[in-house]
């Protein structure tokens, strides 16, 4: 029996449009995986660098169990397994389905070997395309749990390239996943806030297009006034927060954070390495100088530290250069704006072009060998 979640899943399409959007998007989706992989090596993908992260062999068959579970044996009787063990060894957390194989010990399954989970994923491939061709546009049903399949392998290409950067960098080799070159990005603006004046707010998926079951349904909910920066803080920026003793000072931190910095010794940002005025970041084209440029008014939060040794005289002089205060009280960026969520009339608040859409675009770059600091 499968799990309620997965075979109740509303059919709030369109979603491909007809059988041959189907074809197309299925093998889109399905080519991506295997072109994540394709840089590594079968050792490669054998390695699972800790319990929360799981071998790149394991995920290229996990998304392919889903289909063969979920829509291969339950609308297209005809079907054989490819191996009947398959179910146990691929199954993630779906204890309807049955047993598992502990998620911690994924990387002890030597066997099958990658080439046997890639002849596993034609086995499904082909028959799905089968199954497309007589199911798809003509039952509801199938058709929400392709497009479930689809994203859930999409998740899993997210975590394909987490669980890489991990896995490399555990290599005292540090290598690189794709060839190594300059992860520097584009000068970034200068980082500005946001006020949202909060209010009744509408969340949640709305049914149009596709959404998971615990992204739904929209609902009403109270949000407090609150300010939000309008792009993520750069390499730069947080260097500054270390040099102003961000992993030394309590007060900057909730308790169970403060504890795991203690407990961990954590002094900079996973992936960083280095000391002091000397940090170098893991990236998935191997370790990267910081960013050297940066962003005009993060120059000004290092003059606003030298400022601040000025004693009495610093806040005239943070004046002069134009340095305010953030929301916080603190020192840092901030260009605060008048805007709001739920806002009175005048201009639209900047968005954060950052916020949305970056993890998968970052996957499409990749497949044209361009990702840049994943
Ligand atoms: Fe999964």
């Amino acid at each position: 029996m499968e799990p309620a979640c997965l075979l109740t899943h509303p059919a709030t399409g369109p979603y491909a449009s007809g059988q041959a959007g189907q074809h197309d998007r299925y093998d889109a989706v399905r080519s991506t995986s295997t072109a994540l992989a394709a840089p590594l090596s079968p050792e490669d993908c054998q390695v699972q660098s800790m319990p929360d992260c799981s071998p790149v062999k394991w995920h290229l068959a996990h998304t392919t169990w889903f289909f063969e579970t979920f829509l291969l044996t339950h609308f297209h009787p005809p079907y054989t397994m490819f191996h009947p063990q398959y179910r146990m060894l691929f199954n993630s957390y779906y204890n309807a389905i049955g047993a598992k194989h502990p998620r911690p010990q994924r990387g002890l399954l030597s066997r099958p070997a990658l080439s046997d989970v890639l002849q596993y994923r034609q086995h499904v491939d082909g028959a799905m395309h089968d199954l497309i061709s007589r199911l798809g546009g003509n039952d509801p049903a199938f058709d929400a749990l392709l497009e479930l399949g689809l994203n859930h392998e999409q998740q899993h290409q997210e975590l394909i390239l987490t669980d890489v950067k991990h896995m490399l960098s555990c290599n005292p080799l540090k290598p690189a996943y794709i060839a190594p070159g300059s992860a520097a990005l584009p000068p970034g603006t200068p980082a500005g806030w946001t006020r949202y004046s909060g209010g009744i707010t509408r969340i949640g998926h709305d049914g149009r297009g596709f959404g998971f079951d615990n992204e739904g349904p929209a609902h009403e909910v109270l949000v407090a006034p609150f300010h939000l920066a309008d792009r993520l803080v750069t390499q730069h920026e947080f260097l500054a927060f270390i040099r102003d003793g961000g992993y030394k000072r309590p007060e900057l931190w909730l308790s169970a954070g403060w504890d795991r910095v203690c407990a961990e010794g954590w002094r900079a940002p996973l992936y960083w390495e280095g000391q002091r005025d000397d940090w170098r970041v893991f990236t998935l084209r191997g370790m990267q100088e910081l960013e050297l440029q940066a962003p005009r008014h993060t120059r000004q939060l290092f003059r606003s530290r030298r400022l601040r040794a000025l004693g009495s005289r610093a806040p005239a002089a943070r004046s002069r250069v134009g340095i305010r205060r953030p929301p916080t009280g603190r020192p840092g960026i901030s260009r605060p704006r008048q805007h709001a969520g739920k806002r009175p009339p005048g201009p639209a608040p900047r968005p954060c072009p950052q916020r949305l859409g970056r993890p998968r675009a970052a996957i499409r770059r990749h497949v044209g060998m361009d990702v840049q600091r994943l």
